[in-house]
Formats: structure tokens, sequence, C-alpha cells
């Protein structure tokens, strides 16, 4: 049964959505939770004696509680952050410079969003250490063996997406962690693309840390977390300095406040945790077995579609890798900007451009370094489908190529 009546954004028609890659829309239990919030106990947390701010404080830690049990942590190893990109500008300002030297390497894979990799070039570049890219087969869009002797006795930090944002693609996370952990580097997994459609756990994948954003995951925008274990948590510099970060403050001195505050300066996005909180238990309440048929089902009548138009092809289709809820294409001759704007005059919402990943572009060679993408969410029904795969043979024709 679809589920778009329970999105205000979605429950009067009028738009297939399908860029939830980019961004989710928020259901109505979300967006309660976060008004409710605001309307009745949103005083500062942390801070006053009385009974609102109590609330407010019962609110934000219990929203924690929740995120960090989502994905298999402890609550002091789950910081609030406003999403994955200062999750990973976190590791790389206050994590990475006591690992990284002169002659060091950060190894990622090309297929990363710019989040994974402009920050990493900042520090390298800091440090003056080498980033080093796992390329992918051109055809499959795998990782093949021999790109992994690049994890060497030098690498200091792993970092890759679970699932990636351009081709839906999952990376071989047990093969990182594990090439990682033999030399001794740490690993950042961007888990962004993963937990909207996969049960995800920080314990089981083994990695040091893991950023994820609340708004690709049925949540608001500006607010996301960042785990990290406990140890290396406990051992680096806070990240911003202020307000209800410390412990004592002398003239000259500070100590700072114990996990997870020391890491959150200043009045936090409590309003949003809140909303976070929510989102996670829209997930729990639909349940990833729910949403994992949907989408794979969804996924399946959408590639096999889209490989049947004239003209069309999707990005990396000779299938050695498993898919997750987004597929990129080309459209022969023409380019994503005007397939999107074509596909929204039928009411259809795709994704078209760069993607946040120029480098991933680049090294595909992609006609006008772009792709079209369509991306699935909880909501997304057989309508949505049938809808793109119809509207996109008109593509062409209206571009002025013949049948
Ligand atoms: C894999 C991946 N990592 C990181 C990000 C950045 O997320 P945010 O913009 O919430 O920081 C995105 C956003 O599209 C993404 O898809």
């Amino acid at each position: 049964m679809s589920l778009k009546h329970l999105f205000p954004a979605l429950e009067r028609g009028g738009v297939h959505y399908l860029d939830s890659a980019a961004t989710s829309m928020r259901p109505e239990s979300v967006l309660r939770a976060m008004d409710d919030y605001y309307r009745y106990d949103s005083a500062n947390p942390h801070r006053g004696l009385y009974d609102m701010s109590q609330r407010s404080t019962a609110a934000y830690d219990g929203s924690r509680s929740v995120v960090a049990k989502f994905i298999g942590a402890l609550p002091e190893e789950t910081i609030f952050v406003r999403n994955t990109s200062e999750a990973l500008n976190l590791i790389a300002y206050c994590f990475a410079p006591s690992v990284l030297g002169e002659g060091d390497n950060v190894v990622i894979p090309i297929t990363e969003h710019h989040s994974n990799i402009v920050t990493w070039q900042y520090v390298c570049k800091k440090q003056l250490a080498e980033l080093r890219y796992l390329y992918i087969d051109r055809e499959t869009g795998a990782i093949p063996d021999g790109e992994f002797s690049k994890i060497d006795g030098r690498t200091k930090i792993v970092a890759f997406a679970h699932v990636t944002n351009v081709l839906g693609s999952v990376n071989p996370v047990e093969k990182l962690v594990a090439a990682a952990k033999k030399v001794g580097a740490a690993t950042v997994c961007d888990i962004a693309q993963s937990v909207p459609h996969m049960p995800v756990d920080v314990r089981a994948l083994g990695v040091d840390f893991a950023a994820f954003s609340a708004h690709k995951m049925y949540g608001p925008m500006g607010i996301g977390a960042l785990y990290g274990r406990l140890e290396l948590l406990e051992a680096m510099p806070p990240f911003m300095y202020g307000g209800d970060m410390i412990e004592d403050v002398r003239e000259q001195e500070t100590d700072f406040a114990p996990l997870p505050s020391k890491f959150e300066a200043g009045t936090q996005n409590c309003g949003g945790a809140v909303g976070f909180a929510a989102a996670v238990k829209f997930i729990e309440e639909v349940g990833y077995g729910a949403i994992a048929a949907n989408e794979a089902a969804l996924l399946r009548k959408l590639t096999e579609g889209l490989r049947k138009i004239p003209g069309v092809t999707i990005a990396c289709d000779a299938g050695a890798y498993e898919r997750h809820a987004a597929v990129s294409f080309l459209v022969d001759g023409v380019h994503p900007h005007d397939v999107s704007t074509i596909l929204n005059d039928s009411d259809i919402a795709v994704r078209a451009g760069k993607h946040c990943a120029h480098p991933l572009l680049d090294y595909l060679e992609i006609p006008f370094r772009s792709t079209t993408r369509a991306s699935l969410g909880v909501y997304s029904d057989a309508d949505d489908i049938d809808a793109l795969l119809e509207a996109l043979p008109k593509v062409r024709r209206i571009m002025g190529y013949g049948d």
C-alpha cells in the first residue's frame, strides 16, 4: 500500500517525487513532533531548573538515545551535528591531524560525494599527505580487487560511503574495513544513503566513525549525527568552543564537558533532534523489511523499464554490484537538465546534474559531465515509476530526435 497519505507534501498528488536521495519528504508524525516541541516545551535545554527547561532537556537527551540505539551506538558516542558534511568535517579537523603526517595517505573510492572528498583534500594538503582513490570498473561499478593494494602501511584513514549517491551502489564495507584494519588505519563510513533503506549497526560494520543526515531519512534538515568509537572521541579535541561544552572555565583555562557535550557548543537544534528521533520511530514503525521489499520491487521495475527505452542508458549497468534505491541514467544527446525540465512538465521530480560527485563523472567520462538520477523513498509507488517510464520516451522526440 502506498504511504503517500502520511506525507503532506505528497498526499494531494501532483508530483511524482523521485529525488529522495537528495532529501526525503517528512511524514505528519515528524512534523507534529517538532510542532509540539516548539509549541509547548522549547525552553533552552541543559540550562534551566524550571519544568519547561527540564522537559526540553528530556526531549533533547531522549532523542539522542533513540538515534544512538537506531545505529547500535551508545548515546555518548552519538554527536548531533548539522548534517553528514559537518560530521565528516569534525573528523577531518579533530581526528585526522593526530594520525596523519607527511608522506601518509587517506584512501577513498572515486564514487564519493564531495563531502567525503573535499574534506580529505583539505586535511591532506594541510598535513602534506596524499589523497588516494580506489577506482571502479567503468562497466560494472565495482572496485576491482587490485585496487585494494593502495591501502598500505602509510594509510591512516580509509573513508567510504556505505551506499553511493550517484550509482546507488553498495560499497564492499567488509573488505574495506578488513584492508584498513590490516594496516592499522581508521575507517570512516558515510551512511547518509544507507540508513533510509537498510538497517545499519555501526558495530557490526566495524567502522571507527559514521556520519548521516536526518533530512535523507524523513527527518528535518539542519540536523545529523556523527558516530565515533568512544576511545577515539574521548581523545579528540573539541570542534567548536562556547557554552554547554564546558565543565569549568577559569580566566585562561577550560575543562571540557564529557561526551557527547564536548562536541556540542552553544544552544543546539533541539527541535531538529526531536524530529530526528520521530523519523527513527517512523522508519521503525514501517519496518525495514517493508521498506526494502517495496523499494527493491520498484527499483527492478524502474531498471527493467529504463533498459527498454531506446536512447536511454543506465550508468555502470553491468550489474556487478548491489544497487539501492537510486539509478543514474543518460538520454542520448540530451543534457540531463533538459531531461529533468521536460519531465517536470509531467510533474516528475528527478535530480539532474553532477550530484556533488565531479570526480566520479569525470572518471566515467559521462557526456555533459551530468546524469539524470531517479531515487526512491518509502512513499514511492508503481504510479511514480509508470509516470517516469511513460514520459521518458518523449524527451528525445521533444529535443528533435526521431525514434
Ligand atoms: C553519500 C552522501 N554523503 C554526504 C552527503 C551530504 O549530505 P548533507 O548535505 O546532508 O551534508 C550526501 C548528500 O547528498 C550524500 O548523498
